[in-house]
C-alpha cells in the first residue's frame, strides 16, 4: 500500500509543480497530468497491474468528490461502506473483484470433469461462484470463507437457499486443506507462494489447486485453462 501512496504522492507534487505557472483554476489538466504520470511511475516501477486502473482513478475521484461539495455524512458513509467491503485489503493485499461469466464457465467443466465431492473457494466474496457451483452440481459439497463483513453477508443471503453450499466469516489461512478435492483461489500474486506452500503441505495427493489469474511464481501448473485470455485459470494437482 505504502508504494501506491508513494506514486501518487510522487506524481501529486511533480503535476502540481508542471501546471502551477499555467494554474488558473486548470483542474483538468492538474488531474489529468497527475493520473498520467501516476500511471507511468506504476509502469516503471513494475506495480502490479491491477494497480493500474486505480492509479489512473485515484487522485481525479478525489477531485471529484471535492467538487461536489457533499456533506460530511455522505463521505462518512462512503467510507463506512468501502470499510466493510475492503476490509483488511491493505494487509491481506487482496481487494474484492469477483470471478468473469467466461472463468466461472471455465471452472464449472472443471468441476464437470474432475468431479470433486468438497470445493473450497477461498476468499469467496459475494458468493457468486458457490452459488452457481453449488446449483449446478447438488451432489457435491461448497465451503467459503470470506474475511470481509459485507460480501460475506452478501455471500450468505445468496447461498441461504443451497444446502450444499456453506460460508464461514474468517480467514482461510486458519483452515486446515486436508478434505478438499478442489480449492479455487482468485486472490492476487502477493499469497501465492504462502498458498502453494500450504496446499502442499495440506491437501492430499491428486487434489487441485485452481487460481484465476494468478500464478504460483517458479511452479509449473498441471494446465493452464483460457490460456492468452485476460483470466487464464492456473490449475495445480496436489503431489502430497
Ligand atoms: C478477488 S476476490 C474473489 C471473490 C470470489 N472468490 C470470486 O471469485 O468472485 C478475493 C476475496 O478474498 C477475500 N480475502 C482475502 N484474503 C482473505 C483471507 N485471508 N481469508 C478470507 N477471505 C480473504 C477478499 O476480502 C475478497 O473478497
Amino acid at each position: 500500500m505504502s508504494r501506491f501512496f508513494f506514486v501518487q504522492i510522487v506524481a501529486f507534487g511533480v503535476s502540481w509543480f508542471l501546471v502551477r505557472r499555467e494554474w488558473n483554476g486548470a483542474w483538468v489538466l492538474w488531474l489529468a497530468l497527475q493520473a498520467l504520470l501516476a500511471l507511468v511511475m506504476a509502469r516503471m516501477l513494475r506495480q502490479p497491474r491491477w494497480w493500474l486502473p486505480l492509479h489512473l482513478m485515484f487522485f481525479p475521484a478525489l477531485g471529484l468528490l471535492w467538487c461536489l461539495h457533499w456533506p460530511r455524512y455522505v463521505y462518512g458513509g462512503i467510507f463506512g461502506f468501502l470499510t466493510l467491503v475492503y476490509w483488511s485489503t491493505f494487509r491481506t493485499r487482496v481487494p474484492l473483484y469477483l470471478t468473469h461469466r467466461a472463468s466461472l464457465e471455465t471452472l464449472m467443466q472443471q468441476v464437470a470433469v474432475r468431479r470433486p465431492r468438497l470445493f473450497a473457494d477461498l476468499g469467496c466474496g459475494t458468493g457468486t461462484v458457490l452459488c452457481a457451483l453449488a446449483e449446478r452440481f447438488p451432489d457435491a459439497r461448497f465451503v467459503g470463507w470470506e474475511v470481509a463483513p459485507l460480501p460475506w453477508l452478501w455471500a450468505k443471503w445468496t447461498t441461504r437457499h443451497l444446502p450444499n453450499c456453506r460460508v464461514h466469516f474468517g480467514s482461510f489461512w486458519h483452515q486446515p486443506l486436508h478434505a478438499y478435492d478442489m480449492v479455487y483461489a482468485f486472490l492476487s500474486p502477493v499469497p501465492m507462494p504462502e498458498l502453494w506452500r500450504k496446499a502442499q503441505n495440506e491437501m492430499n495427493a491428486g487434489a487441485w489447486l485452481v487460481s484465476n489469474s494468478f500464478a504460483v511464481p517458479d511452479v509449473q501448473p498441471w494446465q493452464v485453462l483460457d490460456e492468452g485470455e485476460p483470466m487464464p485459470l492456473y490449475v495445480y494437482r496436489c503431489e502430497a
